[in-house]
């Protein structure tokens, strides 16, 4: 009998007797670095007649970290709330192409935003906690979908999963916003991870953190990977080439007849073969300080 599970999508169920020499499960093609999660197709971002960011098409490969580099406004930020439809917030924002997460399109009718920025979390450039207890920050997303398994195991769980547990499991009950810079941002890692995501996008997680706060946030990401997909913007190209496996270059067109600014992707690719062997000479330039 046939043992295959996965007949959704007909278009890959493969003749009888046949086995694919490489095994991918439904709509996560393989990559050179492993099973693709999240896929950009030709996608463009616009503010009203605005257009931010344009054309982009990349692969996010799973278990890995992406890097999304390049000079200010060059539409990191946007293309990143593209990834989990936090867009959708700002009412004059329209992305068009397509962005499929494990196969499917995000942006289809059918499809819960609410459910999208679930699987795909986000951790913020300034550590956000809410006025509220440390508890109540992690448990903050499990409440309000309704989650009635054992919640003081999630939240011990979801601190201990972004290294935060050992510094907080006796005060539990303080303010997040008591503690420090570092241990709020690990705080919002673990509010993110505990709605269980499995993709973790973080726009400029460190830029607000000493050294030794960012340390322990690189070296939490690094171990995060194991579980989790990770999409980083950083303007720190030590962090980039630290932590990535991948690294995406953007650099900003101006429209010669309009001035408009609008970000592309210059060229994605392991991240050191972009510190060591640019593709582009504009990458090269922006990496070794020449530009930006
Ligand atoms: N909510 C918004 N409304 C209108 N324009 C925006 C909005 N957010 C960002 N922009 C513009 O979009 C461009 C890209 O911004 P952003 O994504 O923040 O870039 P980056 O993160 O690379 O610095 C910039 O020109 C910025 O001014
Ligand atoms: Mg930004």
């Amino acid at each position: 009998m046939d043992q295959r599970t996965d007949t959704a999508d007909p278009t890959t169920v493969d003749p009888p007797g046949h086995r694919p020499a490489v095994v991918t499960q439904v709509g996560r093609r393989a990559h050179p670095h492993g099973a693709v999660h999240v896929s950009l197709e030709d996608v463009t971002v616009r503010y009203g007649d605005f257009i931010a960011v344009r054309g982009v098409s990349f692969e996010v490969p799973r278990n890995e970290i992406t890097a999304l580099i390049g000079p200010s406004g060059c539409g990191k930020s946007t293309l990143l709330r593209a990834l989990n439809r936090m867009n959708d917030l700002i009412p004059s924002a329209a992305v068009s192409g397509h962005i499929h997460y494990n196969g499917e399109d995000i942006y289809a009718d059918a499809v819960d935003p609410v459910e999208v920025r679930r699987r795909i979390g986000m951790v913020f450039q300034k550590p956000n906690p809410f006025p509220k207890s440390i508890y109540d920050n992690v448990a903050f997303g499990p409440r309000l979908n309704g989650f009635d398994g054992d919640l003081d195991g999630l939240v011990e769980a979801s601190l201990r999963r972004a290294a935060l547990w050992d510094e907080v499991k006796d005060k539990l009950g303080n303010s997040g916003l008591s503690l420090s810079g570092g241990q709020q941002q690990r705080l919002c890692i673990a509010r993110a991870i505990a709605v269980d995501p499995d993709v973790i996008l973080m726009d400029e997680p460190c830029s607000a953190l000493d050294p030794i706060a960012t340390l322990r946030i690189e070296e939490l990401m690094e171990d995060m990977k194991d579980d989790y997909t990770i999409v980083i913007v950083t303007h720190n190209m030590q962090q980039a080439a630290r932590v990535s496996d991948l690294t995406a270059f953007f650099t900003v067109d101006v429209d010669d007849t309009t001035g408009m600014r609008t970000g592309e992707l210059v060229e994605i690719d392991d991240t050191e073969k972009i510190f060591t062997d640019a593709g582009d000479e504009r990458t090269e330039a922006y990496i070794t300080g020449r530009f930006g």
